[in-house]
Protein backbone atom coordinates (compact mmCIF):
# COMPACT_ATOMS: atom_id res chain seq x y z
CA UNK A 1 0.00 0.00 0.00
CA UNK A 2 1.17 3.30 -0.78
CA UNK A 3 2.95 5.58 1.60
CA UNK A 4 1.44 8.39 -0.05
CA UNK A 5 -0.88 11.11 2.10
CA UNK A 6 -4.50 10.28 1.54
CA UNK A 7 -6.42 13.15 0.10
CA UNK A 8 -10.44 13.31 1.10
CA UNK A 9 -11.75 12.27 -2.12
CA UNK A 10 -15.64 12.47 -3.56
CA UNK A 11 -16.51 10.71 -6.68
CA UNK A 12 -19.80 11.07 -8.06
CA UNK A 13 -21.35 8.47 -10.01
CA UNK A 14 -20.50 4.97 -9.19
CA UNK A 15 -20.70 3.11 -12.45
CA UNK A 16 -17.83 1.41 -14.55
CA UNK A 17 -15.68 4.59 -14.41
CA UNK A 18 -16.61 5.75 -10.79
CA UNK A 19 -16.43 2.57 -9.24
CA UNK A 20 -13.53 1.07 -10.70
CA UNK A 21 -11.89 5.15 -9.64
CA UNK A 22 -13.19 4.76 -6.45
CA UNK A 23 -11.74 1.42 -5.78
CA UNK A 24 -8.10 2.32 -7.24
CA UNK A 25 -8.09 5.56 -5.56
CA UNK A 26 -8.42 3.64 -2.32
CA UNK A 27 -6.53 0.84 -2.39
CA UNK A 28 -3.60 3.12 -3.10
CA UNK A 29 -4.40 5.05 0.26
CA UNK A 30 -7.06 7.57 -0.20
CA UNK A 31 -9.83 7.98 1.61
CA UNK A 32 -12.67 7.34 -1.34
CA UNK A 33 -16.82 8.36 -0.72
CA UNK A 34 -18.89 7.15 -3.89
CA UNK A 35 -21.79 8.61 -4.21
CA UNK A 36 -24.87 7.49 -6.53
CA UNK A 37 -28.23 8.51 -6.83
CA UNK A 38 -29.25 4.54 -7.63
CA UNK A 39 -30.32 2.99 -4.14
CA UNK A 40 -29.90 0.09 -5.33
CA UNK A 41 -26.05 -0.05 -6.11
CA UNK A 42 -25.53 1.66 -3.31
CA UNK A 43 -27.19 -0.64 -1.13
CA UNK A 44 -25.49 -3.58 -2.74
CA UNK A 45 -22.26 -1.49 -2.52
CA UNK A 46 -22.49 -0.86 1.27
CA UNK A 47 -22.70 -4.85 1.36
CA UNK A 48 -19.58 -5.08 -0.64
CA UNK A 49 -21.20 -6.42 -3.56
CA UNK A 50 -20.60 -4.92 -6.95
CA UNK A 51 -23.39 -3.71 -8.88
CA UNK A 52 -21.17 -4.36 -12.32
CA UNK A 53 -19.13 -7.35 -13.84
CA UNK A 54 -15.51 -6.71 -13.18
CA UNK A 55 -12.71 -8.81 -12.40
CA UNK A 56 -11.42 -7.68 -9.05
CA UNK A 57 -13.64 -4.90 -7.91
CA UNK A 58 -15.49 -7.07 -5.34
CA UNK A 59 -12.13 -8.95 -4.03
CA UNK A 60 -10.72 -5.68 -3.68
CA UNK A 61 -13.60 -4.05 -2.09
CA UNK A 62 -13.54 -6.10 0.53
CA UNK A 63 -9.92 -5.53 1.69
CA UNK A 64 -10.54 -1.80 1.49
CA UNK A 65 -13.27 -1.51 4.17
CA UNK A 66 -11.57 1.20 6.10
CA UNK A 67 -10.85 3.34 3.17
CA UNK A 68 -13.88 3.67 1.09
CA UNK A 69 -17.81 4.42 2.20
CA UNK A 70 -20.78 4.59 -0.03
CA UNK A 71 -23.56 6.83 0.15
CA UNK A 72 -26.59 8.31 -2.25
CA UNK A 73 -26.16 11.71 -0.16
CA UNK A 74 -23.73 14.08 -2.01
CA UNK A 75 -23.72 17.42 0.02
CA UNK A 76 -22.74 16.54 3.15
CA UNK A 77 -19.68 14.77 1.84
CA UNK A 78 -18.71 17.41 -0.32
CA UNK A 79 -17.87 19.98 2.53
CA UNK A 80 -14.45 17.85 3.65
CA UNK A 81 -13.18 16.44 0.63
CA UNK A 82 -9.94 18.00 -1.29
CA UNK A 83 -10.95 16.33 -4.39
CA UNK A 84 -14.66 15.99 -5.76
CA UNK A 85 -14.56 13.79 -9.04
CA UNK A 86 -17.75 13.81 -11.37
CA UNK A 87 -18.15 10.11 -13.17
CA UNK A 88 -21.75 10.24 -13.63
CA UNK A 89 -22.98 9.25 -17.08
CA UNK A 90 -23.23 11.37 -20.24
CA UNK A 91 -25.75 9.32 -22.46
CA UNK A 92 -26.75 10.51 -25.92
CA UNK A 93 -29.58 12.51 -26.73
CA UNK A 94 -31.95 12.18 -29.75
CA UNK A 95 -30.05 14.59 -32.37
CA UNK A 96 -26.66 12.50 -31.08
CA UNK A 97 -25.32 15.11 -28.73
CA UNK A 98 -24.45 14.08 -25.47
CA UNK A 99 -26.75 14.85 -22.59
CA UNK A 100 -24.51 16.88 -19.62
CA UNK A 101 -27.58 17.80 -17.99
CA UNK A 102 -26.45 14.71 -15.08
CA UNK A 103 -23.06 16.38 -14.97
CA UNK A 104 -24.33 19.97 -14.30
CA UNK A 105 -27.03 18.65 -11.71
CA UNK A 106 -24.07 17.13 -9.96
CA UNK A 107 -22.08 20.25 -10.39
CA UNK A 108 -24.76 22.52 -8.89
CA UNK A 109 -25.44 19.75 -5.79
CA UNK A 110 -21.67 20.11 -5.03
CA UNK A 111 -21.78 23.77 -5.03
CA UNK A 112 -24.70 23.68 -2.82
CA UNK A 113 -22.13 22.05 -0.30
CA UNK A 114 -19.37 23.59 -0.02
CA UNK A 115 -17.81 25.02 2.98
CA UNK A 116 -16.70 28.98 3.03
CA UNK A 117 -12.73 29.79 3.24
CA UNK A 118 -11.81 25.70 1.62
CA UNK A 119 -10.24 24.95 -1.43
CA UNK A 120 -11.64 22.17 -3.40
CA UNK A 121 -10.68 20.66 -7.13
CA UNK A 122 -13.46 19.47 -8.76
CA UNK A 123 -12.95 17.11 -11.60
CA UNK A 124 -14.68 16.05 -14.56
CA UNK A 125 -14.56 12.03 -15.60
CA UNK A 126 -17.34 11.99 -17.65
CA UNK A 127 -16.68 11.79 -21.18
CA UNK A 128 -18.02 15.28 -22.03
CA UNK A 129 -18.60 17.64 -25.70
CA UNK A 130 -16.02 20.70 -25.58
CA UNK A 131 -16.79 23.26 -23.32
CA UNK A 132 -18.71 21.43 -20.54
CA UNK A 133 -15.73 22.14 -18.59
CA UNK A 134 -16.19 25.43 -18.61
CA UNK A 135 -19.97 25.00 -18.17
CA UNK A 136 -19.17 22.96 -14.74
CA UNK A 137 -16.85 25.80 -13.75
CA UNK A 138 -19.81 28.40 -14.59
CA UNK A 139 -22.81 26.46 -12.53
CA UNK A 140 -20.19 25.83 -9.56
CA UNK A 141 -19.15 29.88 -9.41
CA UNK A 142 -22.77 30.85 -9.87
CA UNK A 143 -24.28 28.97 -7.02
CA UNK A 144 -21.47 30.00 -5.20
CA UNK A 145 -22.58 33.28 -5.43
CA UNK A 146 -25.92 32.60 -4.34
CA UNK A 147 -25.09 30.98 -1.56
CA UNK A 148 -22.91 33.77 -0.95
CA UNK A 149 -20.14 31.13 -0.32
CA UNK A 150 -16.27 31.92 -0.81
CA UNK A 151 -14.39 28.58 -1.71
CA UNK A 152 -12.09 28.54 -4.18
CA UNK A 153 -12.54 25.84 -6.62
CA UNK A 154 -10.50 24.68 -9.10
CA UNK A 155 -11.87 22.57 -12.18
CA UNK A 156 -9.74 19.66 -14.41
CA UNK A 157 -10.94 17.82 -17.00
CA UNK A 158 -9.44 14.08 -16.34
CA UNK A 159 -10.87 11.81 -19.36
CA UNK A 160 -10.68 7.76 -18.54
CA UNK A 161 -9.58 5.86 -20.97
CA UNK A 162 -10.40 2.21 -19.18
CA UNK A 163 -11.95 -0.73 -21.22
CA UNK A 164 -15.04 -2.28 -19.77
CA UNK A 165 -13.79 -5.75 -18.62
CA UNK A 166 -10.72 -4.98 -17.83
CA UNK A 167 -11.47 -2.06 -16.03
CA UNK A 168 -9.29 -2.09 -12.39
CA UNK A 169 -6.40 -3.09 -14.70
CA UNK A 170 -6.45 -0.17 -17.05
CA UNK A 171 -7.17 2.01 -13.41
CA UNK A 172 -4.11 0.91 -11.68
CA UNK A 173 -1.99 0.78 -15.01
CA UNK A 174 -3.24 3.30 -17.20
CA UNK A 175 -1.35 3.92 -20.81
CA UNK A 176 -0.88 7.41 -20.02
CA UNK A 177 -3.29 10.17 -17.56
CA UNK A 178 -4.38 13.54 -19.15
CA UNK A 179 -5.15 16.37 -17.04
CA UNK A 180 -6.48 19.35 -18.56
CA UNK A 181 -7.13 22.34 -16.48
CA UNK A 182 -6.42 26.51 -16.62
CA UNK A 183 -5.85 25.78 -12.70
CA UNK A 184 -1.75 24.96 -12.25
CA UNK A 185 -3.18 24.34 -8.68
CA UNK A 186 -5.53 21.63 -10.14
CA UNK A 187 -3.32 19.61 -11.78
CA UNK A 188 -0.74 19.95 -8.92
CA UNK A 189 -3.75 18.36 -6.68
CA UNK A 190 -4.25 15.62 -9.59
CA UNK A 191 -0.46 14.85 -9.62
CA UNK A 192 -0.71 13.97 -6.02
CA UNK A 193 -3.63 11.78 -6.38
CA UNK A 194 -1.88 9.95 -9.09
CA UNK A 195 1.50 10.08 -7.67
CA UNK A 196 1.32 6.13 -7.08
CA UNK A 197 0.22 5.21 -10.12
CA UNK A 198 2.22 7.65 -11.72
CA UNK A 199 5.41 6.32 -10.16
CA UNK A 200 3.90 2.53 -9.71
CA UNK A 201 4.87 2.60 -5.66
CA UNK A 202 1.92 0.37 -4.88
CA UNK A 203 2.14 -2.94 -4.31
CA UNK A 204 -0.26 -4.53 -7.25
CA UNK A 205 -2.99 -6.46 -5.99
CA UNK A 206 -3.23 -9.95 -6.33
CA UNK A 207 -6.04 -10.01 -8.08
CA UNK A 208 -4.55 -7.64 -10.87
CA UNK A 209 -1.13 -8.23 -10.83
CA UNK A 210 0.88 -5.33 -13.20
CA UNK A 211 2.28 -7.48 -15.74
CA UNK A 212 6.13 -7.50 -17.25
CA UNK A 213 7.13 -5.06 -18.90
CA UNK A 214 4.69 -2.19 -18.25
CA UNK A 215 6.28 1.27 -18.52
CA UNK A 216 5.13 3.94 -16.16
CA UNK A 217 2.31 5.88 -17.68
CA UNK A 218 2.90 9.81 -18.88
CA UNK A 219 1.36 12.26 -17.54
CA UNK A 220 -0.06 14.46 -20.53
CA UNK A 221 -0.97 18.20 -18.71
CA UNK A 222 -3.12 20.35 -21.19
CA UNK A 223 -6.16 22.86 -21.47
CA UNK A 224 -9.22 21.21 -20.48
CA UNK A 225 -10.70 21.78 -23.86
CA UNK A 226 -7.63 19.49 -25.66
CA UNK A 227 -8.51 17.17 -22.89
CA UNK A 228 -12.20 16.79 -23.84
CA UNK A 229 -10.90 16.49 -27.45
CA UNK A 230 -8.58 14.22 -26.48
CA UNK A 231 -11.47 11.69 -24.82
CA UNK A 232 -13.37 11.90 -28.28
CA UNK A 233 -10.69 11.46 -30.94
CA UNK A 234 -9.45 8.60 -29.13
CA UNK A 235 -12.87 6.59 -29.00
CA UNK A 236 -13.57 7.85 -32.47
CA UNK A 237 -10.16 6.51 -33.45
CA UNK A 238 -10.82 3.44 -32.20
CA UNK A 239 -14.12 3.07 -33.68
CA UNK A 240 -12.80 3.86 -37.23
CA UNK A 241 -10.04 1.35 -36.75
CA UNK A 242 -12.37 -1.39 -36.10
CA UNK A 243 -15.03 0.00 -38.82
CA UNK A 244 -11.48 -0.28 -41.28
CA UNK A 245 -11.11 -3.81 -40.89
CA UNK A 246 -14.76 -4.58 -41.17
CA UNK A 247 -15.04 -3.27 -44.44
CA UNK A 248 -11.82 -4.74 -45.86
CA UNK A 249 -13.75 -7.80 -44.32
CA UNK A 250 -16.25 -7.29 -46.33
CA UNK A 251 -14.27 -7.13 -49.51
CA UNK A 252 -12.49 -10.06 -48.34
CA UNK A 253 -15.32 -12.29 -48.96
CA UNK A 254 -15.84 -11.51 -52.11
CA UNK A 255 -12.64 -11.69 -53.40
CA UNK A 256 -11.67 -14.71 -51.31
CA UNK A 257 -8.98 -13.62 -49.06
CA UNK A 258 -8.59 -14.18 -45.18
CA UNK A 259 -9.22 -11.09 -43.00
CA UNK A 260 -7.25 -12.81 -40.77
CA UNK A 261 -4.23 -13.03 -42.32
CA UNK A 262 -4.69 -9.24 -43.62
CA UNK A 263 -5.24 -7.92 -40.62
CA UNK A 264 -1.81 -9.50 -39.86
CA UNK A 265 -0.14 -8.65 -42.46
CA UNK A 266 -1.18 -4.87 -41.65
CA UNK A 267 -0.80 -4.87 -38.06
CA UNK A 268 2.74 -6.10 -37.87
CA UNK A 269 3.08 -2.62 -39.30
CA UNK A 270 4.35 -1.00 -36.13
CA UNK A 271 2.77 2.33 -37.86
CA UNK A 272 -0.06 0.51 -37.77
CA UNK A 273 -0.06 -1.93 -35.03
CA UNK A 274 -2.56 -5.39 -34.69
CA UNK A 275 -4.92 -4.26 -31.91
CA UNK A 276 -8.28 -3.03 -32.65
CA UNK A 277 -7.74 -5.28 -36.38
CA UNK A 278 -10.15 -7.88 -35.47
CA UNK A 279 -13.21 -7.81 -38.01
CA UNK A 280 -16.26 -8.90 -36.62
CA UNK A 281 -20.36 -8.06 -36.07
CA UNK A 282 -19.04 -4.68 -35.32
CA UNK A 283 -18.57 -2.61 -32.15
CA UNK A 284 -21.11 -1.46 -29.10
CA UNK A 285 -20.84 -0.29 -25.37
CA UNK A 286 -21.48 2.76 -23.85
CA UNK A 287 -18.87 4.52 -25.46
CA UNK A 288 -18.06 4.16 -28.99
CA UNK A 289 -21.63 4.57 -30.32
CA UNK A 290 -22.54 8.24 -28.30
CA UNK A 291 -19.16 9.30 -28.39
CA UNK A 292 -18.77 8.97 -31.76
CA UNK A 293 -22.25 10.54 -32.28
CA UNK A 294 -21.16 13.09 -29.74
CA UNK A 295 -18.17 14.12 -31.74
CA UNK A 296 -20.18 14.39 -34.77
CA UNK A 297 -22.73 16.57 -32.86
CA UNK A 298 -19.95 19.14 -31.82
CA UNK A 299 -18.91 19.04 -35.68
CA UNK A 300 -22.48 20.43 -36.75
CA UNK A 301 -22.46 22.90 -34.04
CA UNK A 302 -19.56 24.57 -35.86
CA UNK A 303 -20.80 23.43 -39.48
CA UNK A 304 -18.05 21.19 -39.72
CA UNK A 305 -18.71 17.71 -41.38
CA UNK A 306 -16.93 14.29 -39.89
CA UNK A 307 -16.93 12.23 -42.82
CA UNK A 308 -14.78 9.77 -41.54
CA UNK A 309 -16.60 9.39 -38.43
CA UNK A 310 -19.76 9.23 -40.26
CA UNK A 311 -18.52 6.20 -42.20
CA UNK A 312 -17.12 4.43 -39.42
CA UNK A 313 -20.77 4.32 -37.95
CA UNK A 314 -22.49 3.47 -41.44
CA UNK A 315 -20.25 0.62 -41.37
CA UNK A 316 -20.76 -0.65 -37.85
CA UNK A 317 -24.66 -0.36 -38.56
CA UNK A 318 -24.19 -2.43 -42.03
CA UNK A 319 -22.04 -5.17 -39.89
CA UNK A 320 -25.18 -6.54 -37.90
CA UNK A 321 -27.49 -5.98 -41.19
CA UNK A 322 -25.08 -8.53 -43.19
CA UNK A 323 -24.66 -10.96 -39.91
CA UNK A 324 -28.89 -10.94 -40.41
CA UNK A 325 -28.37 -10.97 -44.26
CA UNK A 326 -25.79 -14.12 -43.45
CA UNK A 327 -28.32 -16.43 -41.73
CA UNK A 328 -30.85 -15.36 -43.82
CA UNK A 329 -28.74 -16.32 -46.99
CA UNK A 330 -27.62 -19.74 -45.23
CA UNK A 331 -31.06 -21.18 -43.86
CA UNK A 332 -32.98 -19.60 -47.42
CA UNK A 333 -35.09 -17.06 -44.82
CA UNK A 334 -34.76 -17.18 -40.78
CA UNK A 335 -39.10 -16.74 -40.17
CA UNK A 336 -39.88 -20.12 -37.79
CA UNK A 337 -35.99 -20.71 -37.64
CA UNK A 338 -34.36 -21.21 -34.69
CA UNK A 339 -30.97 -18.91 -33.77
CA UNK A 340 -28.99 -19.78 -30.83
CA UNK A 341 -26.59 -17.08 -29.81
CA UNK A 342 -23.48 -17.04 -27.84
CA UNK A 343 -22.50 -13.69 -25.91
CA UNK A 344 -25.15 -10.95 -25.40
CA UNK A 345 -22.28 -8.47 -24.13
CA UNK A 346 -21.11 -6.12 -26.05
CA UNK A 347 -17.15 -7.57 -25.52
CA UNK A 348 -16.10 -9.82 -23.25
CA UNK A 349 -15.31 -9.50 -19.51
CA UNK A 350 -18.54 -7.26 -19.05
CA UNK A 351 -22.65 -7.50 -18.18
CA UNK A 352 -22.78 -4.58 -20.30
CA UNK A 353 -25.43 -4.82 -23.11
CA UNK A 354 -25.29 -1.06 -24.12
CA UNK A 355 -25.59 -0.95 -27.60
CA UNK A 356 -24.20 -4.75 -28.12
CA UNK A 357 -24.33 -5.80 -31.48
CA UNK A 358 -25.64 -9.01 -29.96
CA UNK A 359 -28.92 -7.41 -28.97
CA UNK A 360 -29.53 -5.52 -32.34
CA UNK A 361 -29.24 -8.50 -34.12
CA UNK A 362 -31.38 -10.48 -31.79
CA UNK A 363 -34.19 -7.63 -32.62
CA UNK A 364 -33.80 -7.40 -36.22
CA UNK A 365 -33.88 -11.59 -36.02
CA UNK A 366 -36.87 -11.00 -34.09
CA UNK A 367 -38.50 -8.62 -36.57
CA UNK A 368 -37.53 -11.39 -39.80
CA UNK A 369 -39.64 -13.93 -37.95
CA UNK A 370 -36.92 -16.17 -36.05
CA UNK A 371 -36.90 -17.70 -32.54
CA UNK A 372 -33.79 -17.13 -30.19
CA UNK A 373 -32.55 -19.38 -27.52
CA UNK A 374 -29.63 -17.23 -26.24
CA UNK A 375 -26.78 -17.57 -23.78
CA UNK A 376 -24.25 -15.25 -21.83
CA UNK A 377 -22.03 -16.32 -19.36
CA UNK A 378 -22.84 -12.91 -16.80
CA UNK A 379 -25.00 -10.71 -18.74
CA UNK A 380 -28.53 -12.32 -19.40
CA UNK A 381 -30.08 -9.95 -16.46
CA UNK A 382 -29.21 -6.83 -18.39
CA UNK A 383 -29.99 -8.31 -21.73
CA UNK A 384 -33.66 -9.31 -20.45
CA UNK A 385 -34.00 -5.81 -19.49
CA UNK A 386 -33.01 -4.72 -22.80
CA UNK A 387 -35.99 -6.16 -24.36
CA UNK A 388 -39.52 -5.45 -24.79
CA UNK A 389 -42.08 -8.21 -23.36
CA UNK A 390 -43.44 -8.61 -26.85
CA UNK A 391 -39.95 -9.47 -28.14
CA UNK A 392 -38.87 -11.58 -24.90
CA UNK A 393 -41.61 -14.19 -26.29
CA UNK A 394 -39.48 -14.51 -28.78
CA UNK A 395 -36.19 -15.39 -26.73
CA UNK A 396 -35.19 -18.63 -24.57
CA UNK A 397 -32.38 -17.60 -21.84
CA UNK A 398 -30.47 -20.58 -21.75
CA UNK A 399 -27.70 -20.85 -18.99
CA UNK A 400 -25.35 -23.79 -20.91
CA UNK A 401 -23.69 -23.23 -23.49
CA UNK A 402 -24.57 -26.59 -25.17
CA UNK A 403 -27.84 -26.31 -24.10
CA UNK A 404 -28.57 -23.49 -26.14
CA UNK A 405 -27.36 -24.71 -29.40
CA UNK A 406 -29.98 -27.76 -28.67
CA UNK A 407 -32.12 -27.88 -31.95
CA UNK A 408 -30.89 -24.26 -33.10
CA UNK A 409 -31.02 -24.22 -36.91
CA UNK A 410 -28.06 -22.10 -36.64
CA UNK A 411 -25.39 -20.87 -33.96
CA UNK A 412 -24.07 -16.78 -34.06
CA UNK A 413 -20.70 -16.28 -31.78
CA UNK A 414 -21.26 -12.78 -30.81
CA UNK A 415 -18.97 -12.56 -28.26
CA UNK A 416 -15.70 -13.46 -27.49
CA UNK A 417 -16.20 -14.91 -24.56
CA UNK A 418 -12.78 -17.50 -22.89
CA UNK A 419 -15.69 -19.87 -22.73
CA UNK A 420 -16.69 -20.08 -26.31
CA UNK A 421 -13.17 -20.54 -27.66
CA UNK A 422 -12.93 -23.55 -25.57
CA UNK A 423 -15.87 -25.30 -26.56
CA UNK A 424 -16.29 -29.13 -27.64
CA UNK A 425 -17.15 -28.35 -31.54
CA UNK A 426 -18.46 -31.67 -31.87
CA UNK A 427 -20.70 -31.70 -29.22
CA UNK A 428 -21.83 -28.34 -30.09
CA UNK A 429 -22.75 -29.36 -33.84
CA UNK A 430 -24.08 -32.62 -32.78
CA UNK A 431 -26.85 -31.06 -30.48
CA UNK A 432 -28.59 -29.38 -33.29
CA UNK A 433 -30.93 -29.60 -36.05
CA UNK A 434 -28.44 -28.36 -38.71
CA UNK A 435 -24.79 -27.31 -37.81
CA UNK A 436 -24.60 -23.77 -38.88
CA UNK A 437 -22.25 -21.98 -37.29
CA UNK A 438 -21.51 -18.02 -37.92
CA UNK A 439 -18.43 -17.03 -36.12
CA UNK A 440 -19.04 -13.38 -35.68
CA UNK A 441 -16.23 -13.00 -33.88
CA UNK A 442 -13.24 -15.83 -35.61
CA UNK A 443 -12.48 -17.42 -32.70
CA UNK A 444 -12.36 -20.62 -34.22
CA UNK A 445 -10.09 -22.41 -36.91
CA UNK A 446 -12.75 -22.71 -39.57
CA UNK A 447 -10.82 -26.06 -40.90
CA UNK A 448 -11.28 -27.30 -37.07
CA UNK A 449 -14.76 -26.20 -36.99
CA UNK A 450 -16.05 -27.91 -40.46
CA UNK A 451 -14.40 -31.26 -39.50
CA UNK A 452 -16.19 -30.72 -36.47
CA UNK A 453 -19.15 -31.06 -38.68
CA UNK A 454 -20.30 -27.38 -38.92
CA UNK A 455 -21.33 -25.50 -41.90
CA UNK A 456 -18.81 -22.28 -40.84
CA UNK A 457 -19.16 -18.85 -42.06
CA UNK A 458 -16.77 -16.23 -40.13
CA UNK A 459 -16.47 -12.25 -40.66
CA UNK A 460 -14.61 -11.39 -43.99
CA UNK A 461 -12.77 -15.37 -44.42
N1 LIG B 1 -17.91 2.66 -19.43
C1 LIG B 1 -16.75 2.94 -19.99
O1 LIG B 1 -16.04 2.06 -20.50
C2 LIG B 1 -16.25 4.35 -20.00
C3 LIG B 1 -14.89 4.58 -20.29
C4 LIG B 1 -14.43 5.90 -20.29
C5 LIG B 1 -15.31 6.95 -20.05
N2 LIG B 1 -16.62 6.69 -19.81
C6 LIG B 1 -17.50 7.83 -19.50
O2 LIG B 1 -17.67 7.93 -18.10
C7 LIG B 1 -18.98 8.37 -17.79
C8 LIG B 1 -19.66 7.34 -16.91
O3 LIG B 1 -19.75 6.13 -17.63
P1 LIG B 1 -20.15 4.75 -16.95
O4 LIG B 1 -20.03 3.71 -17.99
O5 LIG B 1 -19.45 4.61 -15.67
O6 LIG B 1 -21.71 5.04 -16.69
P2 LIG B 1 -22.71 4.21 -15.77
O7 LIG B 1 -24.05 4.42 -16.37
O8 LIG B 1 -22.21 2.84 -15.54
O9 LIG B 1 -22.62 4.97 -14.37
C9 LIG B 1 -23.06 6.27 -14.16
C10 LIG B 1 -23.60 6.34 -12.75
O10 LIG B 1 -23.92 7.70 -12.44
C11 LIG B 1 -25.03 7.69 -11.58
N3 LIG B 1 -25.66 9.01 -11.55
C12 LIG B 1 -26.38 9.64 -12.49
N4 LIG B 1 -26.77 10.85 -12.05
C13 LIG B 1 -26.27 10.99 -10.81
C14 LIG B 1 -26.33 12.02 -9.84
N5 LIG B 1 -26.98 13.16 -10.06
N6 LIG B 1 -25.70 11.83 -8.66
C15 LIG B 1 -25.04 10.67 -8.42
N7 LIG B 1 -24.96 9.67 -9.31
C16 LIG B 1 -25.57 9.82 -10.49
C17 LIG B 1 -25.91 6.59 -12.17
O11 LIG B 1 -26.88 6.13 -11.24
C18 LIG B 1 -24.87 5.54 -12.53
O12 LIG B 1 -24.67 4.62 -11.48
C19 LIG B 1 -19.67 8.60 -19.11
O13 LIG B 1 -19.50 9.94 -19.49
C20 LIG B 1 -18.91 7.70 -20.06
O14 LIG B 1 -18.95 8.14 -21.38
C21 LIG B 1 -17.10 5.41 -19.75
Amino acid sequence: MSTNKGMKIVIVGTGYVGLTTAVMLAYIGHNVVGVDIDEKKIELLKKGKSPIHEAGVEELLASLKNNITFTTDLKPNVGEADIIMIAVGTPAKVNGEADTHYVEEVARTVAEGLINGHTYTVVVKSTVPIGTNRRVAHVIKKTLEERNVKSTVYIASNPEFLREGMALYDSFYPDRIVIGSEDPEAIEMLRRMYRPILEQTFDPPQAIPRRDGYSLPPLITTDPVSAEMIKYAANAFLALKISFINEIAGLCEKVGADVTEVARGIGLDTRIGLRFLNAGIGWGGNCFPKDTAALIAVGREYNYEMPIVEAARRVNQIQRERTVEKLQSVLKGVRGRTIAILGLSFKPGTDDVRESPAIDIIRLLIERGAYIRAHDPVAIENARKAFTTEELQKITFVNDPYLVAEGADAVLVATEWQLYRQLDLKRLASVMCTPILLDGRNIYLPKEAREAGFTYMGVGR
